[in-house]
């Protein structure tokens, strides 16, 4: 194909991670576009600003805030967002289309830091199907609508949506066509959460051993969780040389959602021995995205879920009890600081142990001898038999039943 590089145009490097901290992985947070796709998780104006706003003081590097022409409430959201950001980058999705990259542009431009994302489907499945093209029209498309983007702004990113699914030898060249039509960020998307974590690192491999250029792009990861397996693939690919990561908060995203932001963020930060990257993230503002999602997409987030759940700081176990109050490190590899819990929580159950139950009279002030105690953990341990959750109140009216009955 006749394309011009662009790949020296000043400002065409300008994503790039810094050269002097290759190890720095960008954190893009799509909670606001691929996260709002998922059936019912429409939020209003005001839930997407504060969400934007967080993400922003997070130290999110780049957010993308919207898909302009997918509606007037999008379009003014992504406007408003581009406006109010400090420093994060912000971004907005475009199909590969010139009405949509136009539209795109005039929602981000009054942005410090502008973006635009453009995609089109690339597997044989896409081609045939949604788009009714050979590779030859879909490579044309490519390099007419990343140069159409490029000529408005210097920060263009371009995804071959379904990568996963594409032939090797065919995304290697939609690829190298994207960047020499101008892309500055190269995105390889497992849209459908198909990949596992050792194709993820080998599909980037193969893109930098055979494509000239890539190297001074950032290369970018983003994965759906249909198996489960979007963290991993996406560390995965961070292994072999992604820089940028794309993920929404609490995971938010159509099917089983996307890469979760405070799964991958928290995991680099835990496994740093092991995993020698880092993103800038103040990490302790998790837990306040988590909710404030949580409630504008009214997505409840699952107990057990990694990070933000409401369990995944909370201890029942007698020996889990016991290990924690001796030693927090003991059953957990984060500080609940760390995420912006005040603390970790031990819940009272029927399989706490006295060492839990001795705590918690003395968080609720109540101070008993050594017989009494023993008396009133008996009549604990039958009570938390009989009920599924025993509440400070609870122990409280017992001590006091005890006392009265004495
Ligand atoms: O999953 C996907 O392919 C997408 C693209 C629009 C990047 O969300
Ligand atoms: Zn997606």
């Amino acid at each position: 194909m006749n394309t011009t590089d662009r790949t020296d145009t000043p400002g065409a490097n300008q994503t790039a991670v810094d050269a002097n901290d290759p190890n720095h992985v960008l954190i893009f947070d799509t909670t606001l576009r691929d996260g709002e796709q998922s059936p019912g998780a429409t939020m209003t104006l005001q839930e997407k600003l504060d969400i934007a706003a967080i993400l922003d003081q997070m130290g999110v590097d780049i957010i993308e805030a919207g898909f302009p022409i997918a509606s007037e409430g999008d379009f003014e959201a992504v406007s408003e967002i581009a406006r109010m950001a400090e420093r994060s980058v912000i971004c907005g999705l475009a199909r590969a289309a010139k009405g949509d990259i136009d539209r795109a542009w005039d929602a981000v431009r009054h942005a410090k830091k502008p973006r635009i994302h453009t995609f089109i489907g690339t597997s044989p499945l896409h081609r045939q199907h949604q788009l009714a093209m050979d590779r030859d029209q879909v490579l044309r498309k490519i390099e007419d609508t990343v140069s159409h983007a490029r000529a408005l702004c210097d920060n263009v990113q371009w995804s071959p949506m379904d990568a996963t699914r594409t032939e090797r030898d065919y995304l290697i060249e939609t690829v190298k066509v994207a960047i020499a039509a101008g892309a500055t960020t190269i995105n390889i998307p497992d849209t459908v959460g198909y990949t596992a974590p050792r194709e993820s690192a080998q599909i980037i491999r193969d893109l930098l051993e055979n494509v000239p250029g890539l190297d001074k792009c950032v290369i970018a990861t983003h994965c759906h969780n249909d198996l489960g397996m979007a963290t991993a693939n996406s560390l995965a690919a961070v292994e072999a040389g992604a820089r940028q990561i794309e993920c929404t908060i609490n995971g938010l995203g159509e099917r089983a959602g996307n890469t979760a932001l405070e799964e991958v963020v928290m995991a680099l930060r835990v496994r740093r021995d092991i995993m020698p990257y880092h993103t800038g993230l103040d990490t302790t503002k998790i837990m306040s995205a988590s909710r404030m999602v949580a409630t504008a997409s009214g997505f409840p987030v699952q107990f057990n879920k990694a990070i933000v759940g409401k369990n995944a700081f909370a201890h029942e176990s007698g020996i889990h009890q016991d290990g924690v109050l001796k030693n927090a490190e003991t059953f957990e590899i984060m500080k609940p600081e760390d995420v912006g819990l005040s603390a970790s929580a031990l819940v009272m159950g029927k399989h706490s142990g006295r060492a839990a139950f001795r705590a918690k009279l003395k968080d609720l002030g109540i101070d008993l001898g050594d017989n009494a105690f023993q008396e009133a953990f008996v009549r604990f341990k039958a009570l938390a038999d009989s009920k599924k959750d025993v509440y400070d109140e609870d122990i409280v009216a017992l001590i006091d039943d005890e006392r009265t009955s004495a």
